[in-house]
């Protein structure tokens, strides 16, 4: 038996939904390059569930049943009202969406046209759930969702109970396009682990959600904003980062796993920083983190991944800096339902071996023989 640690260079399945070669990103075949460019979010999810973009009316379609599906039920939230109120955003989110299938009749149907639904449904709850919560813990009334708007929209709408701006609207709906879908990350093998023993697309969620949550993963990006307000000022930068690289101490953000020159997502990220921070008048955040950039590259080869610049960009946007991660779980929403769905349609259990390094021919001691 070989092993591989991390399962670093497996090829555990196939899939026809995004693909990472030569260091392109595609969805569904399309760099994501493009469609960072060109895509909304609603577009990006259709593809990646139905694995061709929509025309005019199959998008009308799906934004009137992403519209017609987001309101949560009055029973998630009056328990939400009952979380600590310092709780983990992440946590909150994973309870939360678990109890979504308490209330879902269909939670267990587990023909294709039900789960594409509730791939749908949950899509459209995510985000309403993670702005309830956030309104809840500051005592504030939850905000139904307006129909008619995109996910970005309604999202930061159901925050703050304000019509948002076209800049932020545009700014987050090209982060999510960036963040939806990622070949076989840590949080969407989750789900595909989950389902693959024909548990509902709730569990599969949920569990991706868990995994989404570790600063290793999807949790980085608050973990970024957590270090840009530690350094603090531009001045400062340099000290704090030469001594994190001699201390061999990890900076959050850089590094990965697929990508050895660069996370082509980072560049995106970047430039819609840079541009945040321009109209915002406020260059700090952007300047901290290129010359975060300029040493950590120079001196360890380490580029930064799509968590590096989404922090300085949702700080520009005014998110709380616990919400950065739940964001991500916003978009990733589409993708870990697109691989449910393509699990289902071929599954077979998941379910490797494990190398053995314990103890062998050991016996049984009784208790009153044991050190
Ligand atoms: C995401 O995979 C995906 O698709 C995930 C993702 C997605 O879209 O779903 O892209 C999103 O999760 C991005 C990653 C977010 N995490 C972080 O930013 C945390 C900081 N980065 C790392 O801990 C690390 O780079 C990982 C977790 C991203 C990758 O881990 P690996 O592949 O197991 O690499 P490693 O830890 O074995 O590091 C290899 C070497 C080590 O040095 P040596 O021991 O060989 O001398 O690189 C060094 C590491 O110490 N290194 C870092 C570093 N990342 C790697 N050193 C300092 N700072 C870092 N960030």
């Amino acid at each position: 038996m070989t092993t591989t640690k991390g399962l670093e260079g497996i090829v555990a399945t196939t899939s026809s939904i995004s693909s990472i070669i030569d260091g392109i990103l595609t969805y569904r075949g399309i760099d994501i390059d493009e469609l960072a460019e060109k895509a909304t979010f609603e577009e990006v999810a259709y593809l990646l569930w139905y694995g061709k973009l929509p025309n005019q009316s199959e998008l009308d379609q799906l934004l009137s049943d992403l519209s017609a599906n987001s309101a949560i039920p009055t029973a998630v939230i009056d328990q939400m009202r009952l979380y600590p109120k310092d709780t983990n955003s992440m946590a909150a989110l994973r309870t939360a969406v678990s109890s979504l299938s308490l209330y879902d009749l269909s939670a267990n149907d587990m023909s294709r046209d039900a789960n594409v639904l509730k791939a749908i449904k949950l899509q459209a709850q995510i985000p309403t759930v993670i702005a309830a919560f956030a309104r809840i813990r500051e005592g504030k009334e939850v905000i139904s969702p307006k129909s008619g708007v995109s996910i970005a929209e309604n999202f930061l709408y159901m925050l703050t109970g304000d019509k948002p701006d076209k800049v932020a609207i545009e700014a987050l709906d090209k982060a999510l396009v960036l963040h939806a879908d990622h070949e076989l990350n840590a949080s969407t093998f989750a789900a595909r682990v989950t389902v693959a023993t024909l548990s509902d697309i709730y569990s599969g969620v949920t569990s991706a959600i868990g995994a989404l949550k570790g600063p290793l993963h999807g949790g980085a990006n608050e973990a970024v904003m957590a270090m840009l307000d530690e350094i603090g000022s531009l001045d400062n930068v340099e000290s704090y980062v030469n001594k994190k690289l001699e201390n061999k101490e990890k900076l959050m953000g850089f590094g990965h796993r697929v990508y050895k020159n660069g996370d082509p997502r980072a560049k995106h990220l970047e430039k819609m920083s840079r541009a945040l921070g321009e109209i915002t008048g406020n260059m700090k955040w952007y300047d901290m983190s290129i010359k975060i950039e300029e040493i950590v590259t120079g001196k360890k080869g380490l580029r930064p991944n799509v968590d590096f610049y989404s922090a300085s960009c949702y700080t520009y946007l005014k998110i709380p800096r616990d919400l950065f991660t739940p964001i991500f779980a916003i978009s990733r929403a589409s993708g870990w339902t697109a691989h449910i769905l393509e699990q289902y349609d071929n599954n077979r259990l998941i379910r490797p071996r494990a190398e053995y390094t314990g103890p062998v021919n050991q016996s049984y001691v009784p208790i009153d023989q044991r050190s």
